[in-house]
């Protein structure tokens, strides 16, 4: 489990709950009446995706990509590209983009270009944490759940190093390298 000499808490499950709940009802509102695909950025955002999906009342579909940054550095940013790609229709259908954190906004970036290409009816984002202070890149963010500062986030699907992912609450490291 954490070493507590690591990590602080962050936000308990109840307050990112509360966060969730109130995504859900801004979708609910701005959707009603609509079909609308939900498409999450693996691996951090499938806890998000299924909790979120949970409060929704509208018709969804949901889908999922992976997405790598190869030949990422201290002197590179690397080149984003699809390790799985959307394998719904997405012809004619209002697209939200599920992410559980932006940070410099390239993953995003890339993701929100394609699927502006694609013949979706409309593309949003939904991210329950937003690093604005981090952005290098910008793209539409149109629901944020928690503006977060610049710190490195574990716990409720966010990893360190593959693990942690399973931490009901989230949590921060205190020193990162
Ligand atoms: P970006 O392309 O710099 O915006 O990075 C986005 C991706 O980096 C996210 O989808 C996460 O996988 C990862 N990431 C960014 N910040 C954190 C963090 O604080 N904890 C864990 N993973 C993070
Ligand atoms: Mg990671």
């Amino acid at each position: 489990m954490l070493d507590s000499r690591q990590f602080t808490l962050y936000l308990k499950r109840a307050e990112i709950e509360e966060a969730v709940v109130k995504l859900a009802e801004k979708i609910n509102r701005d959707y009603e009446g609509e079909k609308v695909v939900l498409v999450g950025v693996l691996k951090g955002a499938f806890i998000f995706v299924a909790d979120l999906m949970r409060h929704l009342k509208i018709h969804t579909e949901v889908d999922f990509v992976r997405l790598v940054n190869k030949g990422k550095s201290k002197d590179s940013a690397g080149t984003i590209c699809f390790q799985k790609d959307i394998s719904v229709d997405l012809k004619d259908k209002h697209v939200l983009i599920i992410e559980q954190i932006i940070d410099s906004g390239r993953t995003l970036h890339f993701l929100y270009e394609r699927l502006q290409k694609s013949p979706a009816k409309s593309v949003e984002v939904v991210t329950l944490l937003d690093k604005a202070e981090k952005r290098m890149v910008e793209t539409p963010v149109k629901y944020v759940g928690i503006e977060s500062q610049d710190q490195f986030l574990v716990g409720y699907g966010l990893d360190l190093e593959e693990e942690n992912r399973n931490l009901a609450d989230l949590y921060y490291l205190k020193y990162p390298n």
